[in-house]
C-alpha cells in the first residue's frame, strides 16, 4: 500500500484532515470522502466541465487534480454557493430561467460562472458562450443556459446595488 499522505484542506470554509492515498483524485475525495455528491464527474479527461469547481476561487476542474495538490488550500464546490434556504442568484437563475434539465453539467457550469460573472457583471453573449464553451451539456440545446447567466448578471447586479457601501 503507498504511504499515505496527511491532507487539510478548506472545503467550503470548513477544514477537513484526512489521510489520503497520492493518487486519489480531489473528484473522487469530494465525492467519496467528504460525501460532497454535488461535484459531478462525467469524462474524467478534463473535456466535459461536470467536476468544475472553485479552487482558490477560480474554476479548476477536479478530475484533472490530485487530492495532495489542494493541500493547505480553499476549494469550493457547488454546496458551498448557496443554500436551499437561501440559494446563491445564479442557482435562482438557473431554477427560474430552465437552464437545468437533467442537472449533471449544471454544478460546473455554476461554479465556472460565479467568478466569471463577479469579473464581468455585464457581459455580452459572446463573452458568456466563451465562458461557458468548456463546459458540456449533453440534454438539449444552450439557449436556456444563456438565458439563465444573463438572468444572473441582472440579479448579481442588483444584489451588489442594495449592499450598504462601505467606509
Ligand atoms: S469529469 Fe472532469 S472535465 Fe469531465
Ligand atoms: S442539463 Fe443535462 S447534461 Fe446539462
Amino acid at each position: 500500500m503507498e504511504k499515505l499522505f496527511n491532507l487539510s484542506i478548506t472545503v467550503n470554509g470548513k477544514l477537513y484532515e484526512r489521510e489520503v492515498e497520492p493518487r486519489l483524485l480531489l473528484s473522487d475525495f469530494l465525492r467519496h470522502d467528504l460525501g460532497l455528491t454535488g461535484t459531478h464527474v462525467g469524462c474524467e479527461q478534463g473535456v466535459c466541465g461536470a467536476c468544475t469547481v472553485l479552487f482558490d476561487k477560480q474554476p479548476a476542474r477536479s478530475c484533472l487534480m490530485f487530492a495532495v495538490m489542494a493541500h493547505g488550500r480553499e476549494v469550493t464546490t457547488v454546496e458551498g454557493l448557496g443554500t436551499i434556504e437561501n440559494l446563491h442568484p445564479i442557482q435562482e437563475a438557473f431554477q427560474e430561467a430552465h437552464g437545468l434539465q437533467c442537472g449533471f453539467c449544471t454544478p460546473g457550469f455554476l461554479t465556472t460562472l460565479v467568478p466569471f460573472l463577479e469579473e464581468h457583471p455585464d457581459p455580452s453573449e459572446d463573452e458568456i458562450r466563451e465562458a461557458i464553451s468548456g463546459n458540456l451539456c449533453r440534454c438539449t440545446g444552450y439557449q436556456h443556459i444563456m438565458d439563465s447567466v444573463k438572468l444572473a448578471s441582472e440579479k448579481m447586479r442588483n444584489s451588489r446595488e442594495k449592499k450598504p457601501q462601505s467606509g
